[in-house]
């Protein structure tokens, strides 16, 4: 495995150029079959064995097939793919999967060394996947401007995992799981997105992805999954924040794909019944697809 040190170079020695014979005008290595597939703006999936699902390993992971479809959707062989807030690694293991370069950052060197050693576990091929240990404000000062084909990434909620789980939406007695009252906020660093009110971490959000776009080449896609939350019977719509904040930054919105999770979440709790409508937020998310205008 490479040491720490040896991974953080100014600029990072990460390849970022196709290596397929792909025509020049095509967005990514699809034929036109696959790509029908994913026109379809209602998305699901199912976990596999490369997933993460034990929460105290880390709490917060999308599937391996999720990042999958987004890095074969914007993405061509051994272009580079971005992850601002890493975690567990997903993003690279798909990238290392699909032959794609990356690169993913985290504040949280427990992870890191998580995602290090879920990469260990395959043969890498030709790309690199690099998960280093740094804070996202940081990531310009590690990358060559418009070297980066994609971000995409699953970014702090602000502070809504920064308080005691009740576990509402979990049937009677599997409410008090293990994860009930627990803090499952990734860590109080004070440079954690996880820590912000909502107003403080959409400003820092835009700010942070204001120092991503010259990286991006021009119609880079940038891919955020997010949900919304219910919090004192409020419904804190973390999506619209977002799409506000980084257009204003220079983001294009393109597409608001849904995650649909209902083939994942079983045995739920009943929500407002009988006066009070409710969706549940752990049935579906957000995929935020944004560009950089040409
Ligand atoms: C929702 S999780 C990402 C999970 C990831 N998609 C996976 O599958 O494992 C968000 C991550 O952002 C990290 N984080 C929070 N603030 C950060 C910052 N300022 N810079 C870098 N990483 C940060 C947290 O430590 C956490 O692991």
């Amino acid at each position: 495995m490479r040491s720490f040190e040896e991974t953080i170079t100014q600029p990072l020695d990460i390849g970022h150029l196709r290596d397929c014979a792909c025509p020049p005008n095509h967005l990514n290595c699809l034929d036109a079959k696959e790509w029908m597939k994913s026109q379809i703006g209602v998305w699901q999936f199912s976990y596999s064995s490369k997933d993460i699902r034990d929460k105290s390993l880390h709490p917060a992971t999308f599937p391996v097939a999720l990042a999958r479809r987004v890095i074969e959707l914007f993405t061509h062989s051994g272009q580079l793919v971005l992850d601002p807030f890493v975690g567990s690694g997903t993003t690279l293991v798909a990238a290392q999967e699909l032959g794609r370069n990356a690169v993913g950052f985290d504040l949280k060197p427990e992870y890191v060394e998580l995602a290090r050693s879920r990469l260990a576990d395959s043969d890498p091929g030709g790309a690199r996947q690099l998960a280093i240990c740094d804070d996202a404000r940081s990531i310009s000062g590690h990358l060559d401007p418009e070297t980066v084909s994609l971000i995409f990434t699953s970014p702090p909620y602000a502070n809504l995992l920064n308080r005691k789980r009740k576990n509402k939406s979990r049937r009677g007695d599997l409410r008090r799981n293990e994860q009930y009252l627990q803090v499952e906020q990734y860590s109080q660093d004070p440079r954690d997105l996880g820590v912000l009110e909502l107003k403080a971490y959409a400003e820092e959000m835009a700010s942070i992805f204001r120092t991503l776009v010259p990286l991006l080449r021009p119609r880079a896609h940038c891919v955020i999954n997010v949900p919304d939350m219910w919090w004192e019977d409020q419904r804190i719509t973390i999506h619209v924040a977002l799409i506000e904040r980084l257009r204003a930054v220079g983001y294009e919105l393109r597409n608001i794909i849904i995650w649909d999770r209902t083939n994942i979440v079983n045995r739920v709790g009943i929500f407002g019944w009988p006066s009070n409508y409710i969706t549940m937020g752990t049935t579906f998310e957000y995929l935020l697809d944004f560009w950089r205008p040409a």
